[in-house]
């Protein structure tokens, strides 16, 4: 750094900054709370926030909503709730964040993994159905890369056709992902998600079934029939504080999902008319999404150019890096075919700013340095 960088550092743009709602949002939801005298264990506040949130779906049936403390708890719960045999196998995208992961190997299983598409970085059913085709499967946990949907019917079709449960890992979906009716999708609403409440989840489905024996695993595992414990759970519960929270989010989320989606559209504009060679996602471009990510021109060193733009006061992150068989807790999961499109995506991938503070000035210095960076590379 120059004398002259010293006494002019340039503003640094960080990657993500939560967008959660204010205190002021709040304070009336706080008297609620003040009033119950009901602090967790299925509150008023929290069966509104599920009620609330069942209502935002499109889908071919009445759902069910359990709200949780998180969205790994809520994938481990899901897992456990499907009752499989200790050390079953379980179908999941390799290019994925370590939680997915996380949440198989707690429920007691082994990770078996799979490609993704290479346009929309996701696991389809085609790819689970080669897999099925060539080893029993006893689950797939599909994953939502990103914040980029998949097909809720197609996923029904294929766990009807097949007798395989299905869950999707929705975890940055939130607005996005339409639910289904046999299968089930667990959301985070981690703070640096789209609707962040600071630490929370939920899982819904048309399974009510499946989602009862969720929320009873969220307590422990108590029966609320007889009060005892016939498969043991743990402790999940979203608490009435983090519901307050969840229903100011709600309140404000068409608002924030409407300046998501222009953002990350006048940011891909950007991007493309100063970045020539970069590749970005096949998503919707009604999504909300938390992250932006694109793909770097095939021979440019993601870890380079992330030095050199930090160097720039641009932070960026590798997303889902390493891929997650090649995280060593991982290293033992078995390999349904070739996994091509997630190692040539992982080998390019950069997450660059994204949050609701960006605007054109600041895309456009992202943009402008990233095609310097390139250049020079
Ligand atoms: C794909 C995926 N799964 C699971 C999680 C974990 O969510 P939570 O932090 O709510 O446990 C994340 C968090 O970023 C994620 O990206």
């Amino acid at each position: 750094m120059t004398a002259a960088d010293r006494a002019n550092p340039v503003e640094r743009i960080p990657l993500l900054l939560p967008d959660m709602p204010r205190a002021d949002e709040l304070v009336g939801l706080l008297r609620e709370i003040d009033e119950h005298r009901w602090y967790t264990n299925f509150g008023p506040l929290a069966r509104r926030f599920e009620a609330e949130l069942a209502r935002g779906f499109q889908a071919p049936c009445p759902l069910a909503v359990v709200s949780l403390a998180n969205c790994t708890l809520a994938l481990e719960l899901l897992l456990a709730a499907c009752r499989l045999p200790a050390e079953s196998t379980i179908l999941v995208p390799t290019l994925t964040f370590v939680a997915t992961g996380t949440a198989i190997r707690r429920a007691g299983h082994r990770l078996l993994v799979a490609d993704a598409d290479p346009l929309s970085w996701t696991l389809t059913p085609d790819i689970a159905r080669a897999a099925a085709a060539a080893q029993r499967i006893d689950c797939v946990v599909a994953v939502t890369a990103l914040g980029c949907p998949v097909d809720a019917a197609q996923w029904d079709a294929f766990s009807e056709e097949t007798g395989i449960r299905v869950i999707v890992d929705a975890a940055g979906a939130f607005g996005n992902q339409q639910a289904g009716q046999r299968i089930a999708l667990a959301f985070s609403l981690h703070a640096t998600k789209t609707m962040g409440i600071g630490e929370g989840g939920f899982v819904v489905s048309g399974d009510r079934e499946w989602m009862e024996r969720v929320r009873c695993l969220s307590n422990f595992g108590i029966d609320p029939g007889d009060f005892k414990v016939h498969q043991a759970g743990t402790n999940a519960k979203l608490s009435e504080y983090h519901a307050a929270v969840g229903l100011a989010a709600l309140a404000r989320w068409p608002e924030r999902a409407a300046l998501r989606r222009k953002l990350a559209l006048e940011y891909r504009q950007c991007l493309q008319a100063h970045c020539a060679g970069i590749g970005f996602q096949q998503r919707p471009d009604a999504g909300a999404y938390a992250t932006f990510c694109v793909l770097l021109p095939a021979g440019a060193d993601p870890a380079l150019v992330a030095a050199r733009l930090a160097d720039a006061g641009i932070e960026t992150r590798r997303w889902y890096y390493p891929l997650l068989h090649l995280h060593p807790a991982f290293a033992d999961a078995g390999t349904a075919g070739k996994l091509a499109s997630s190692m040539s995506i992982s080998g390019r991938l950069l997450g660059l700013p994204f949050h609701l503070d960006l605007d054109a000035g600041k895309m456009e210095r992202v943009a402008r340095t990233l095609a310097r960076v390139l250049r020079e590379a």
